[in-house]
C-alpha cells in the first residue's frame, strides 16, 4: 500500500520439496479492468523487472505470478494487491497544519490533538490518507483507530532531506454524512531532546506539524478534501523519546475523533507551506515500529514503602502497559532500567534518559494505559502509587520494533551458546527501531555507523532488515552529501562528538550495501549507494594524499578493546592507523566489486587500483617480510588475513601467530569493536578452527558467554557491563543492549553450523560445516529470496550426519569437512550425507597457560598434573 516505486520489482518462493527447478514464469496484472500476461524465460525467482507499464499516482494493480517448472506449471500465486502512492510532488495538495510554532527548549512538551470534520455523499468508493508530519503521530478517524498499528510515525530520519508518508485506505470508515479525521502530535526526533552531552532540542525545527491529505471518492466524484484543523492540548502534557510520558486522563477530551463533538473552544491550526519543505516525500522502504510481542512479568515484589519491582526476564525495547482502577487524580508513576544494583534499578548508565512515565487517573473505573509516543530499554521496571488491592502481575511489557519478518536461525546442542544467540537476536530487534541504533536505553539510541558496519552480515541473516537499513543508508548517502563525509553516526546531530571521518564507521557507507548485495542478490541497492559507496573511498583516499596511506587524524580505533582504559575506549592495543589503512584496502576493493557487478569497467579499474595501493601501503607500513604483523595484536592480524592483505606463506605465518597470541590470552577476548567480529574467522581460514572453538566457547570474562553465565539476556557494550562482583561498570558506556559484539553470530551461522552463501542472494549456498569444541550438533536455517535452505549437524562417537535442505530455486554444494577438497553438488530438495568423523570428546582442548610466576596457579597447576585439580 502506497509504494513510491513506479516499477516494482517481483519475487516470489516456488514451495515445494522436489528437486523440481523453475525454468520460466507468467505473471498476470489485473488494473484499470484489464488484464496482462506477461511470459519470462528467466530461471530466477528473484527481482524480476516489473514487466508492464509503469504504475501511476494512487493506481492498484493485483498481480499473481505462476512458475513454469521442468514438470510443467506450478498452480497461481495468491493474487497480491499493490498500491502507488503519491508518486510526484505536484500529487501533494495540502499544507502543514501546526499547533504549536515554537516552545522553550527546556523540558519535554506537551502533545497536542488536532481535529478536521469533513462531509461524506452517499456511497465511499475510495478513501486514502497521506500523512506524515514534523513530530511524531497517530491518526483516529471517527473516534476509532486508522487502520494500522504503527507506532511512532514517521518514524526517525534526516527530515531535512527525506520526510516519509503512510498511505492508508480508510474507506470502511467513512460513512455518509459528518465524519472527522483526529491526529495525535508531538515532539519526537523532530523537536525534542536528542544525542548526549545533555543533546539538542530542535534539531529539525522548532514547530510541529501534521501533513495529512485526505482523498475521496463518493457520490460527488474523486476529490482531495479540503480539511480545516482546530486542535487542543492532548491529555499527554509532556513527552519524549528520552524522557518518557506524562498523561493525565482528568483532562481527555471524550469522543473528541468522533463526528458531533463540539470542537469550539479549541484553536485554529497554523500552516506551513509543503513548498517550504525541502525534504522529499518518500513512501517507507520497511515495515513500520510496531508491538511485536508482549510479556508478563516473571516476578513483581511488593516493596515495604509500597513500590512495586517487576522484572520481564528479558531486556526490550518497549513500555508497559497496564489496566487498573483508582480515584481521579491518582498516579502511578513507572521507572524502567535495564539491571537491578543492590536491589534497586540501576539509573546511572541511562545518563539523562530519564525513561519516566507517570500516569494520572481520570475516574474510578477501570483504565487502560500505555505511553504513545516514548519507548524505552528495560527488562526491570519499578511502580510507584500501584493500588493495593490489585495484582501487578497484570503490568506488561510490549516489545516494540521495526516489525522485520525473522529469516534466520541457529542452535547447537550447548545451551549456553544458544543463550547466546537468542541474546544478539533480542540485541537486533531492539536495536531496530525504525534505524539500526547503538541502544536502546540511553540518551543516545543513535544510528552509530561502525555498530551497523560490523553487524550488518548477522542482522541480513536473522531478520529481513533490507528495507530499515536501505532506509538509512538514503540518510548517510544524503547527509555524506551535505556534510562532505560519512558521518560517524546517521541522521547526524551535532551534540559534541567530532564529526570527522573514521575508519570502520565510515566504511559502514560501503560494507552495509555490499552486504545487503552480497546477502539479498539485490543489484538495486549497490546501484543506488554506489555514489555513497565511492565517495566515501575518494574522501579518504584524498585524506591519504592519494598514498593510501591513511596515518593521521582522528580515529575510533579498535573501540572498546578490553586493555584501554575504562574512561579512553579509543586507546586501543591495536594501531589506530593500521585499522584505517586496512579498512581502506578492504573498502576499495568491495567498491571495486560492486562497480564489476554493475558493469562498470572504469569504476572497477578506479576502486581496484586504490585497493591495491592501500594494501601496499599496508603492507609497507605493517608487514615483515616474514609475515608477522606490527602492531602484533589480535585485532592487526585479524584485520590482515581477515581482508586478505597478506601473501602466499604470510597467511599462514599470521595465523600462526595469531593463534598463539588468542592462546597466550588464555581463550579470552582480546578485541574491540573491530577485531571481535574477524578474529574467529580469520583463526579458522587460516587452519586454527579449533582455537576459534575455544574463544566461541569460553566463559570466563572476557568472552561471549561469560554475560550469559551473568544472566545476560541481550548483548553488553562492554565485555564487563556487568562486573564480576555484581556492580555496574563505573565507566560512562555501559549499555546491556549493543548489538556491535554478537557480529560473531554469522560465523556461527557460516562455519560453524555451515550455512554459507556462495553466491549474491543465496541463489547458491556453501554447506560446509566445521564441528568442533566438545559440540554434538549444530543447525542453521536461513529463509532466503530463493526460499529456505537448512542444514543441521549431529555427530556420535565415530561419524557425523549433515542434513540438508535446498529450496526449489536453490543450489549448493557440500564440502566433507575431513577432506575440504571433496566437494558434492546438491539440489533442491533434502539430504542426509554421513562422514567418518572424531567423536565430540576428542576434540582438542584449549591448553591453559599457566603462569608460574604466580605462587596461587603454580600451585593450581601442580595438583592439576597430579590429577587432583579442576
Ligand atoms: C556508542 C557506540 C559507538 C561509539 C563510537 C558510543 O557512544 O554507543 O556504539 O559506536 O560511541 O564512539
Amino acid at each position: 500500500m502506497g509504494i513510491d516505486v513506479a516499477a516494482p520489482r517481483l519475487s516470489w518462493v516456488v514451495e515445494h520439496s522436489g528437486s523440481d527447478v523453475q525454468t520460466g514464469s507468467e505473471v498476470e496484472i489485473l488494473r484499470d479492468g484489464g488484464i496482462t500476461r506477461h511470459l519470462s524465460d528467466a530461471r530466477s525467482t528473484s527481482f524480476l523487472p516489473w514487466p508492464a507499464a509503469p504504475l501511476r499516482s494512487r493506481e492498484r494493480a493485483v498481480v499473481r505470478v505462476r512458475s513454469r517448472l521442468e514438470s510443467g506449471w506450478a498452480d497461481w500465486s495468491d493474487p497480491l494487491p499493490v498500491e502507488a502512492g503519491l508518486l510526484e510532488r505536484s500529487d501533494w495538495a495540502s499544507d502543514f497544519v501546526s499547533p504549536s510554532l515554537s516552545a522553550p527548549a527546556d523540558a519535554a512538551r506537551p502533545a497536542y490533538l488536532l481535529r478536521a470534520a469533513f462531509a461524506v455523499r452517499g456511497t465511499v468508493r475510495r478513501a486514502r490518507v497521506y500523512a506524515s508530519a514534523h513530530g511524531v503521530y497517530d491518526l483516529e478517524v471517527n473516534g476509532g483507530g486508522a487502520g494500522d498499528d504503527d507506532l511512532l510515525s514517521p518514524g526517525w530520519s534526516s527530515y531535512a532531506h527525506r520526510l516519509r508518508y503512510r498511505t492508508l485506505d480508510i474507506t470502511g470508515q467513512l460513512a455518509d454524512g459528518e465524519n472527522v479525521i483526529g491526529a495525535w502530535l508531538a515532539d519526537g526526533w523532530y523537536r525534542g531532546r536528542l544525542g548526549f552531552n545533555g543533546g539538542l532540542w530542535n534539531i529539525y525545527g522548532s514547530d510541529v506539524a501534521l501533513l495529512c491529505q485526505l482523498e475521496l471518492e463518493d457520490d460527488l466524484g474523486a476529490r482531495v478534501v479540503p480539511l480545516t484543523w482546530t486542535w487542543a492540548p492532548a491529555p499527554i502534557v509532556s513527552t519524549g523519546l528520552y524522557e518518557g510520558e506524562t498523561h493525565d486522563q482528568g483532562l481527555a477530551h471524550a469522543g473528541w475523533s468522533a463526528p458531533g463533538f463540539d470542537d469550539s473552544a479549541w484553536q485554529p491550526t497554523s500552516t506551513i507551506a509543503l513548498s517550504g519543505t525541502p525534504a522529499v516525500l518518500e513512501a517507507p522502504t520497511g515495515p513500520a515500529v510496531r508491538v511485536v510481542e508482549r510479556l508478563n512479568p516473571v516476578a513483581a515484589e511488593r516493596r515495604p514503602d509500597g513500590r512495586v519491582l517487576l522484572d520481564f526476564g528479558q531486556n526490550i525495547s518497549g513500555k508497559l502497559e497496564f489496566t487498573a482502577r483508582a480515584t481521579p487524580g491518582h498516579q502511578i508513576v513507572l521507572r524502567h532500567a535495564e539491571v537491578l544494583e543492590h536491589g534497586e534499578l540501576s539509573l546511572r548508565p541511562l545518563r539523562t534518559a530519564q525513561a519516566r512515565d507517570v500516569y494520572v487517573f481520570g475516574s474510578d473505573d477501570f483504565e487502560t494505559w500505555t505511553p504513545r509516543f516514548t519507548i524505552h530499554g528495560f527488562r526491570y521496571a519499578e511502580v510507584e502509587g500501584w493500588p493495593v488491592d490489585q495484582d501487578p502481575r497484570t503490568i506488561e511489557a510490549l516489545v516494540m520494533h521495526s516489525d522485520m519478518s525473522r529469516t534466520g536461525r541457529f542452535s547447537s546442542s550447548d545451551e549456553l551458546l544458544d543463550r547466546f544467540h537468542e541474546n544478539v537476536v533480542w540485541s537486533m530487534r531492539d536495536n531496530f527501531v525504525d534505524l539500526p541504533t547503538d541502544c536502546p536505553q540511553r540518551d543516545e539510541r543513535l544510528g552509530w555507523s561502525g555498530d551497523i558496519q560490523v553487524f550488518a552480515a548477522a542482522a541480513a541473516f536473522l531478520h529481513d532488515s533490507t528495507g530499515v537499513l536501505q532506509n538509512w543508508l538514503r540518510d548517510l548517502a544524503a547527509e555524506q552529501i551535505e556534510y562532505g563525509s560519512v558521518m560517524n553516526f546517521h541522521p547526524w546531530v551535532a551534540c559534541g562528538f567530532p564529526s570527522a571521518p573514521a575508519a570502520a564507521w565510515g566504511d559502514a557507507a560501503v560494507i552495509v550495501p555490499w552486504v545487503l548485495y552480497q546477502r539479498t542478490g539485490d543489484t538495486g541497492i549497490i546501484q543506488e549507494q554506489f555514489g555513497s559507496m565511492s565517495a566515501w573511498i575518494e574522501q579518504v583516499y584524498t585524506l591519504t594524499h592519494e598514498t593510501g596511506l591513511w596515518n593521521e587524524g582522528f580515529q575510533l580505533g579498535d573501540w572498546l578493546d578490553p586493555a584501554a582504559p575504562p574512561d579512553r575506549p579509543d586507546h586501543s592495543a591495536t594501531d589506530r592507523y593500521l585499522v584505517a589503512t586496512a579498512y581502506l584496502a578492504h573498502s576499495a576493493r568491495l567498491v571495486a566489486r560492486a562497480a564489476s557487478a554493475l558493469g562498470d569497467p572504469a569504476g572497477e579499474e578506479r576502486y581496484s587500483g586504490i585497493a591495491d595501493k592501500a594494501r601496499s601501503a599496508f603492507r609497507r607500513q605493517w608487514v615483515s617480510p616474514a609475515g608477522r604483523v606490527v602492531s602484533d595484536t589480535v585485532t592487526a592480524l585479524s584485520l590482515a588475513i581477515a581482508f586478505e592483505l597478506l601473501e602466499g606463506a604470510e597467511s599462514a605465518t599470521a595465523g600462526e601467530r595469531l593463534a598463539a597470541l588468542v592462546a597466550a590470552g588464555g581463550y579470552r577476548i582480546q578485541t574491540g569493536f573491530v577485531g571481535t567480529p574477524l578474529v574467529c574467522d580469520a583463526l579458522a581460514s587460516t587452519g586454527h578452527m579449533d582455537d576459534a572453538y575455544h574463544l566461541v566457547l569460553q566463559r570466563e570474562t572476557p568472552s561471549w558467554l561469560w554475560p550469559v553465565s551473568m544472566g545476560a539476556t541481550t548483548v553488553w557494550e562492554r565485555w564487563d557491563s556487568l562486573l564480576p562482583d555484581g556492580s555496574v561498570n563505573p565507566g560512562e558506556m555501559t549499555s546491556f543492549n549493543h548489538y556491535a559484539l554478537g557480529a560473531v553470530v554469522d560465523f556461527l551461522h557460516r562455519r560453524v553450523a555451515g550455512l554459507a552463501p556462495a553466491a549474491p542472494g543465496y541463489s547458491s549456498v556453501r554447506f560446509a560445516p566445521e564441528p568442533g569444541g566438545g559440540l554434538s550438533r549444530a543447525s542453521a536455517a536461513h529463509e532466503s529470496s530463493f526460499g529456505r535452505y537448512e542444514i543441521t549437524w549431529v555427530r556420535d562417537s565415530e561419524s557425523l550426519a549433515v542434513e540438508m535442505t535446498v529450496p526449489a530455486a536453490g543450489e549448493a554444494v557440500f564440502v566433507n569437512p575431513t577432506d575440504p577438497e571433496r566437494i558434492e553438488r546438491i539440489g533442491p530438495g533434502t539430504h542426509v550425507i554421513r562422514v567418518p568423523f572424531r567423536a565430540p570428546e576428542d576434540d582438542p582442548r584449549p591448553e591453559r597457560v599457566w603462569n608460574i610466576h604466580n605462587p596461587d596457579e603454580r600451585r593450581q597447576m601442580e595438583l592439576e598434573r597430579e590429577g587432583v585439580g579442576g
